[in-house]
């Protein structure tokens, strides 16, 4: 059953038995530096909420299991499997998506480069791709080779071989140590 947005100002975590059959919950978070508030079965997960709750439909639902990285997000800067994170589990905490890390008139550094370097395909992967580099980029801001694909190692792509995705990383620090700015990666650290 699809959730509610019911407010954007966020109360504390409340338990509501009231709906038949399924206990709901109300959340409240921040994603992409708005706050929101989710009425919600306590069974829902962050991906669901996120795609048929909130539109953003650039989290992708790849496996459900945790293997394909494909619905990573940042939860407080952090990487994240919205699959198997319960909405529940982010009251009160920060979520960035994709549609979170740049715009189309100032995107995030790894999106030029994943640009520049042909790093995206079909770009199924590309969204928990550029997530999960980003997280990274905050904590390391100069990797080697080995510690980009280790970061990326739960992060699947069927298309690219993965080679431009690392090059693609390494290039973004680059930028970065450069000057190049990165306007919303809700990346910590
Ligand atoms: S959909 Fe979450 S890891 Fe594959
Ligand atoms: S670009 Fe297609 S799965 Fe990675």
């Amino acid at each position: 059953m699809k959730s509610t947005i019911v407010a954007t100002v966020p109360p504390a975590l409340q338990v509501d038995d009231s709906a038949p059959g399924d206990r709901w919950l109300t959340v409240d978070m921040t994603v992409n530096g708005v706050p929101r508030m989710l009425r919600a079965p306590a069974h829902r997960t962050l991906l669901e909420a996120l795609r048929e709750d909130l539109g953003l439909t650039g989290t992708k639902h790849g496996c459900e299991l945790g293997e394909c990285g494909a619905c990573t997000v940042l939860v407080d800067g952090q990487p994240r499997l919205g699959c198997l994170t319960l909405l529940a589990s982010v009251e009160g905490r920060t979520v960035t998506t994709v549609e979170g890390l740049g715009t189309t008139a100032e995107p995030h550094p790894l999106q030029v480069a994943f640009v520049d370097r042909g790093a995206a395909q079909c770009g199924y992967c590309t969204g928990g791709m550029l997530l999960t580099a980003a997280a990274l980029l905050a904590d390391n801001a100069d990797p080697t080779e080995a510690e980009v694909r280790a970061a990326l190692a739960g992060n699947l792509c069927r298309c690219t071989g993965y080679a431009s995705i690392v090059a693609a990383v390494r290039q973004a620090a680059r930028m970065v140590a450069g000057g190049a700015s990165h306007p919303r990666s809700g990346a910590q650290g």
